[in-house]
């Protein structure tokens, strides 16, 4: 009886992992935006740009290799419970003992070896490839700096600094304008992912990871950091906006501009100034020259605030002026204490940043 539980047992586990395995293929790879329905959710599974594309190549063919494996496996191991399972009057007797095979070896070494020689090819082709590329001359030069937790993103050629929306140029049928990524981290290890348009590469403190993107679709692609980097992790989004070639050009152009001057928020303007927003956050074309939060310049052309935290709106500006630890437990912005007419008034001048 005991012995007829355990084949049971046996059968049972092997439909747990088996179901787990499941879930993890179908949950595999998928970025859940914090917000926002239209973006949806973004997958491995539908690559919109190289070298997510070649990645997904790669990763079907070694699904598909380890999906037979496990077919097979797991066929014969539900075959053996099934076929060999206990039967009544099989107390008496001991199962036939069987002690090697030099044929059954040989096949169940070699075989997996081969197996595992192809995928090891196959996979080191990708990554070479993917490695090995080098910038065509126009292609966009990024550099992104992971911080507990917001991107800072430079473009050292365009003198542009900006923070958590990636923007870059489409390419198209005839010019390829891919954008190399040079990834540093001012603190911990984080990781950046979008999905859709590339694998996951790490920024690491004092070193520096490359990566590119080669997006052709005009859009928003979400992705997140996806190395644990402290307690606000999952609110380190980053989108990638990918536009028309000409398009690209125009918001460059906008983004090298200096603050445009307030001429409506005087007050608001003398309250950032006056409290230690300056200390922190970056404005061009004014005294405020702090580095270690993102760069406020052109505000308002995010969608987020708090690196996809929450929808940029006045609201939600305000709250966040008022207390970002309401939004976002634990990040490096303090509650100023801020009276509610400073908080309306600075409110009103971030909102002139555009
Ligand atoms: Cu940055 Cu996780």
């Amino acid at each position: 009886m005991r012995v007829h539980l355990y084949g049971n047992q046996l059968m049972l586990r092997a439909v747990t992992v088996f179901a787990f395995a499941l879930f993890c293929i179908i949950s595999f790879g998928h970025v859940e935006p914090a917000f926002g329905k239209d973006d949806g959710v973004t997958s491995i599974f539908s690559p919109l740009a190289q070298p997510a594309q070649e990645i997904k190549e790669t990763s079907i063919l070694v699904l598909a290799v380890c999906t037979v494996i496990f077919i097979v496996v797991a066929g014969l191991l539900v075959y053996g419970l099934i076929r060999f399972r206990h039967r009544a009057g099989d107390e008496a007797s001991e199962p036939p003992q069987v002690y090697g095979s030099n044929q059954i070896e040989l096949a169940w070494t070699v075989l997996p070896i081969l197996i595992v020689f192809v995928l090891i090819l196959v996979t080191s082709r990708t990554i070479a490839d993917i490695q090995n590329r080098k910038p065509p001359p126009g292609a966009v030069q990024a550099t992104v700096v992971g911080h507990q937790w917001w991107w800072e993103i430079r473009y050292p050629e365009l003198g542009i600094v900006t923070a958590n929306e990636l923007h870059v140029p489409a390419s198209t049928g005839n010019s390829h304008q891919p954008t190399f990524l040079k990834l540093q981290s001012a603190d911990v290890a984080h990781s950046f992912w979008v999905p859709q348009l590339a694998g996951k590469t790490d920024l690491i403190p004092n070193k520096e990871n490359l990566m590119w993107i080669e997006p052709t679709i005009p859009g928003t692609y979400p992705g997140n950091c996806a190395e644990y980097c402290g307690t606000q992790h999952a609110r380190m989004l980053i989108r990638v906006v990918v536009h028309p070639p000409d398009e690209f050009d125009r918001w460059a152009r906008e983004q090298q501009q200096s603050a445009s001057i307030a001429t409506t928020a005087v007050e608001g303007q003398k309250a950032f100034f006056a409290n230690s927003c300056v200390n922190c956050h970056t404005i061009r074309g004014t005294s405020a020259r702090g580095k270690f939060g993102p760069d406020l310049t052109h505000l308002m052309n995010r969608e987020t605030l708090g690196a996809g935290a929450v929808t940029n709106t006045p609201d939600n500006l305000r709250l966040w002026v008022r207390d970002p630890q309401k939004f976002k437990v634990g990040c490096l912005m303090p509650n100023m204490q801020l009276t509610d007419q400073e908080v309306n008034q600075i409110a009103a001048y971030l909102q002139t940043l555009k």
